[in-house]
């Protein structure tokens, strides 16, 4: 038996969860153009995902991206397909979950509960679903699918593409699924996921709906706090939490960020200010602003404070210093409520080891860890 609270906890007793984002798609969440970026390619992957998986990573969540945002590196333009980047993952793992970010109208969702049952299966319950509805208008014109206008009706897809799945992973032999927007007829599904229990689900709507969409289906709920203010992050966290118990749920929170961890401060910063200002590809930065209608000319301070916050690794929040500093700050968003974070780096594979040599030990020390992620026979 796999419970689902085993998958909520993803199977540790840590506290306060970390993962990794952004591993599949080519520059991570960097808007850079460092030499050193990350290309995202299979063998760097494989490497991160073993070694994150031997120091005690809780998982890795990668991005739903299919189209790049150009500028000098085609930001994000290389990008492996998620639910079978997880399956490679979860083969090479043993204790890490691995989730995919799936667009619910992209998929069709036989398709979908299927390839997500064999993930599944080959993570034996490790697989974890982060659901988005999409917004990018060029990524559907690739699939010849019109994104629904009114922005309540792509939510209502969504809650029917979601329903569907339960159904196909629940006990039911054959059924039919006669909705607004999926008609399924004969639904058989079969192996079912594994253990008795399903993939831990997780959402980051943001607007009222998605908001609602997350609470109603999803055991945990991903933020785009505006950072660096963390009263406004716990507040956040305390409604979501609130509304989540007012529907009988305990609703996990999580926000994003990315690290700089250097033996000194200054050291970082140096690094922090290569990363978003020496070698920041702002071209993909104003790409991705013309993509959401923002024009410099009807804000120019706003459109300039976006600009820098894209490359800033495009929103979350900054843990940048000693390995004090950002066990520090990792404790900070604990204190605020949230029960874990995704966070990048620059480059993961070459900034991981010194995060988990130095950072995860201080945070075993202040509680938040069950042990000091080195490296530890399974
Ligand atoms: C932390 C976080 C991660 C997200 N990841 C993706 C993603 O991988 N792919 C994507 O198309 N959208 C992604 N989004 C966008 C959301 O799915 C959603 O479309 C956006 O937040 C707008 O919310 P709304 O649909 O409620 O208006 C992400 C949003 C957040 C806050």
């Amino acid at each position: 038996m796999t419970t689902l609270q085993d998958r909520v906890a993803m199977h540790n007793r840590n506290k306060f969860k970390l993962g990794l984002f952004g591993a599949n798609c080519s520059n991570g969440r960097a808007m850079t153009r460092a030499p050193e970026r990350w290309l995202a390619d299979w063998d760097s992957c494989e490497q991160l995902a073993e070694l994150a998986d031997a120091v005690g990573i809780d998982f890795m969540l990668p991005i739903g991206r299919w189209r790049g945002y150009q500028g000098a590196t085609d930001h994000q333009g290389s990008t492996m397909e998620t639910i079978t980047w997880a399956c490679g993952l979860l083969a090479r793992t043993k204790r890490m979950t691995c989730f995919a970010t799936v667009h619910a109208p992209l998929f069709n969702p036989v398709l979908a509960a299927k390839e997500m049952v064999t993930a599944d299966l080959i993570g034996r319950g490790r697989f974890a679903l982060n659901i988005v509805i999409g917004w990018n208008e060029s990524e559907f014109d690739m699939f010849g699918i019109r994104q629904q206008n009114a922005h309540e009706a792509r939510y209502e897809f969504g809650q029917e593409w979601i329903d569907a799945i339960l159904r196909m992973w629940g006990p039911e032999e054959e059924f039919d699924f006669l909705g607004k927007h999926l008609q399924l007829r004969g639904l058989r599904l079969k192996p079912k996921p594994h253990g008795g229990s399903r993939p831990l689900m997780m959402n980051a709507g943001s607007s009222p709906s998605g908001r609602a969409f997350a609470l109603r289906n999803c055991d945990a709920f991903f933020t785009a706090t505006r950072f660096p203010d963390l009263a406004d992050a716990a507040k956040e966290v305390a409604d979501v939490k609130a509304a989540g118990r007012a529907l009988g749920k305990d609703t996990g929170v999580y926000t994003v960020g990315q690290v700089v961890c250097r033996p000194t401060r200054k050291e970082a910063q140096d690094y922090w200010r290569y990363w978003t200002e020496e070698t920041a590809d702002w071209g993909a930065a104003e790409y991705m602003l013309a993509l959401k209608g923002r024009k410099r000319e009807d804000d120019p301070e706003g459109y300039d404070r976006m600009r820098r916050a894209l490359v800033h690794g495009q929103s979350g929040y900054d843990m940048i210093g000693t390995p004090d500093d950002v066990a520090d700050d990792l404790e900070r968003l604990s204190a605020a409520g949230f029960d874990g974070v995704g966070f990048s780096f620059l480059n993961y594979l070459l900034e991981l080891p010194y995060f988990a040599q130095e950072v995860l030990p201080r945070l075993q020390r202040k509680g938040l860890r069950e042990n000091a992620g080195l490296l530890q026979p399974a």
